[in-house]
């Protein structure tokens, strides 16, 4: 059941949002300059250590399905250059928060200066742990975002949901919604795509 009282659960169509977003935070901002020229190239282009921006039409895709709702509090596991953090940022709006996990050092500290240079301080990008997937929070996350592909639905990653949420990630090469309501978990096939590996 919604609590009504984090109206931030509220399923919307935010398709339009997510294009404005895109539009405004210029992905070019996010890349090491050797990448700028290719910034506006639909591929993935990468960001050092073997790792990689993701594709914008696979970006829009991934969260349009997720439907940010504004208020949220959001994690994005993979946050590799800050661009897609920054994204969740625009979309949450200042009552909401994102935590951005980056498991290379290096690109978590590039992440978050990327970031850094946007006024949008409820959103962070911070070091991954390597022990353990995600970083649990008291009352769950309401929108979780996974930018590289996992062997298996992560049990972890489920029990950091809130009871009303959504989780968008790739499984091998298929992207995923996963919907909790309360104790019912619902997964849904969203199309084939090509991610890094979870590690
Ligand atoms: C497709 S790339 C990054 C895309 C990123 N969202 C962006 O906007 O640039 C996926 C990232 O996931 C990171 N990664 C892999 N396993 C991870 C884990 N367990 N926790 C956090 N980050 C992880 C990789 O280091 C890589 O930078």
């Amino acid at each position: 059941m919604i609590d009504p009282d984090r109206v931030h659960n509220v399923v919307a169509d935010r398709s339009n949002d997510v294009a404005a977003a895109m539009t405004e935070l210029d992905r070019r901002v996010f890349l090491p300059p050797e990448q700028h020229a290719r910034a506006a190239e639909n591929r993935p282009l990468p960001i050092g250590h073997g790792q990689t921006n993701s594709q914008p039409s696979t970006v829009a895709a991934m969260l349009c399905l997720l439907q940010v709702p504004i208020g949220a509090r959001a994690l994005d596991v993979g946050a590799g250059s800050g661009w897609t953090t920054a994204l969740l940022a625009r979309l949450v709006g200042p009552d909401g928060s994102v935590l951005g996990l980056e498991l290379e050092p290096d690109l978590a500290e590039q992440g978050a200066r990327n970031l850094a240079a946007w006024p949008l301080p409820w959103a962070s990008v911070e070091l991954a742990s390597r022990q353990s997937l995600g970083r649990p929070v008291g009352g769950g996350y309401d929108r979780i975002l996974v930018s590289a592909t996992a062997q298996e639905l992560p049990g972890e990653l489920v029990d950091q949901l809130a009871p009303e949420s959504r989780m968008v990630l790739p499984i091998r090469h298929t992207l995923w919604l996963v919907e909790r309501h309360g104790d019912e978990i619902e997964r849904s096939p969203h199309g084939s795509y090509l991610f890094v590996p979870l590690r």
